[in-house]
């Protein structure tokens, strides 16, 4: 993954990178200018899946982005399962596509269909989550900064406590993300990093466990935390779809989502909004889905060689429930 040490070997990443693109069109791919006029990219996008309200925007914003900067995109769906990304991957180097992007949905075993890439000279961009592989292997990641995240949802509950007036031990349940996700790891450590340094004594997460980012998996596992931790004060969502569920099991618990238990989850989609404006979310941290139009400008500076940064990060901002209804009309996604 990457973190301050890899900002290091940006330089080592760029000059990869530039090399893989030249590469790439010295072989006379898809996009060999050569013979006279140019040919449009072709970009082999592997996406996670349609887990969640956020994944449906990151999907229609890089088919939306793909078409505007005129870019031939090949589009996948792993529905969740790192062998179809693989599969999926295997076929655009087959297809000898310009630009390889993708999505990890875990952070490991990439190693093997990454080298393959790299012997076709074939350059990869990830987007939105990062892996644990060697860095040459991969030239940028578009996309958030998990860990901060995570952090983020800590401090914004400092918040959501002192407003809703709670003093003492606080019993926190987590719905984690995809077990071995770069957002599930990373949100929790982040968390864990604000909650261990400052709130050691009075904080404490009884319930942990993954509702694998979906809506049905977040009312699921929420269920059964309060059938075993009846007493919890505090819901910390990875994502706003698992929060969005476990406000169903709440409410069917007979509990308030919002005052009964406070929650606070991570996105910022509509839904998520709208039952912030009804008082069931307390607070959200953004993660900005829109990422289409950023990581079509790197794969065209990909594909022309030029450098790019190591990791190219999202703007996000955090919301409380008060500005939730005049945020709302203003959501893009
Ligand atoms: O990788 C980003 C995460 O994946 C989003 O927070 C979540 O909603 C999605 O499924």
């Amino acid at each position: 993954m990457l973190n301050r040490r890899n900002f290091l070997t940006a330089a080592v990443g760029v000059a990869a990178a530039g090399t893989l693109a030249a590469c790439a069109k010295e072989d006379g791919g898809p996009s060999d200018s050569s013979s006279g006029g140019s040919k449009a990219i072709t970009l082999g996008f592997a996406q996670v899946g349609s887990e969640s309200g956020w994944r449906t925007a990151n999907t229609d914003s890089v088919k939306s982005a793909a078409k505007e900067a005129g870019i031939k995109l090949q589009f996948s769906d792993a529905q969740q399962k790192p062998e179809n990304q693989i599969s999926a991957i295997r076929s655009f180097i087959a297809q000898k596509v310009d630009v390889i992007a993708f999505s990890p949905v875990v952070v490991k075993g990439w190693d093997a269909v990454l080298n393959e890439a790299k012997r076709a000279n074939i350059p990869v961009v990830l987007t939105d989550r990062s892996v644990e592989s060697d860095e040459s292997l991969f030239v940028t990641l578009v996309g958030s900064d998990f860990t901060d995240e995570g952090r983020r949802a800590a401090k914004i509950l400092e918040k959501v406590l002192e407003k809703a007036g709670h003093k003492g031990k606080v019993k926190i349940a987590q719905l984690e993300g995809t077990t071995g996700a770069a957002p599930a790891i990373e949100r929790a450590k982040g968390f864990k990093e604000v909650m261990d340094a400052e709130h050691k004594d009075d904080w404490e997460i009884v319930a942990s466990q993954t509702g694998d980012f979906t809506r049905a998996g977040g009312k699921q596992v929420m269920a059964a935390f309060l059938q075993s931790n009846p007493d919890i004060d505090v819901l910390f969502a990875h994502n706003d779809d698992m929060g969005l569920g476990a406000i169903q099991a709440i409410e069917a618990a007979g509990k308030k989502p919002g005052k009964d238990i406070l929650i606070v989850t991570v996105d910022g989609v509509k839904d998520g909004f709208i039952a912030m404006s009804e008082g069931k979310i307390n607070a959200i941290v953004e993660c900005n889905p829109l990422l289409g139009p950023q990581l079509m400008e790197v794969v065209k500076k990909v594909q022309a060689g030029e450098t790019v940064e190591r990791w190219i990060k999202t703007k996000e901002s955090d919301f409380m429930q008060d500005q939730a209804k005049d945020a709302l009309p203003t959501r893009k996604y």
